[in-house]
């Protein structure tokens, strides 16, 4: 049996599963910023502007589904990660002005002008914003926080998929050229196979 650690019994303002990681190496305060800052990257970079960038991608049905996969993707991926911040001690910005400010990727505002390369463009790159960000999450708590890791591995097995996607269509698009993603879109729209917290956070 493992033996007691620096939570006292019944202490409610220490966490056990907070000072085995911080035991393992990880900077828990550090973990928490990056993921509030991945958690605005996904709801108000990307989710919020992908609905935007999804309209103006009227006239193309294709590119619109691809689109909308991504978008709600990454509304999974908000509600995936948002409890884990809670669980290591850390909470949203009560504001939420201040939540989009502190945001890892840039804003998917429409581009100017919003042409159908322009959209997919910005898509492409706010994906590969997303695989740099989830990547470093990765990297700081793999064999140290498995929770965090498994979450955010999922993730980022999404956020790849999602850039093959948008190369495909891009290269389609612009080149006139078949860089195949090797994925199709979801069965159910933004089925989320690896991210989605069933039963619990997503309708
Ligand atoms: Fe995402
Ligand atoms: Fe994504």
């Amino acid at each position: 049996m493992a033996k007691g650690g620096v939570v006292k019994h019944g202490d409610v303002n220490s966490r056990v599963g907070v000072e085995v990681i911080r035991a393992r190496g990880v900077d828990v305060e550090k973990l928490i910023k990056m993921l509030i800052a991945n958690a605005a990257a996904e709801f108000a970079s990307t989710y919020y502007y992908y609905t935007i960038l999804r309209m103006h991608l009227a006239g193309h049905e294709d590119y619109k589904e691809i689109c909308e996969d991504a978008r709600l993707e990454d509304r999974a991926h908000w509600e995936l990660i948002v409890p884990r911040i809670y669980e290591l001690g850390g909470e949203l910005p009560n504001d939420l002005p201040a939540f989009h400010d502190q945001a890892g990727c840039e804003a998917a505002k429409l581009p100017n002008p919003p042409t159908v390369v322009n959209i997919l463009t910005l898509l492409l790159e706010s994906e590969r914003c997303a695989i740099r960000s989830w990547s470093e999450v990765c990297d700081m708590t793999f064999g140290k926080d498995p929770r965090t890791y498994d979450m955010a591995a999922r993730i980022l097995n999404e956020e790849v998929e999602h850039e093959a996607w948008f190369i495909e269509l891009l290269a389609h698009e612009r080149d006139g050229k078949s860089i195949p993603s090797g994925h199709f879109r979801r069965g159910t729209p933004g089925d989320a196979p690896y991210s989605k917290n069933r039963g619990f956070y997503n309708p």
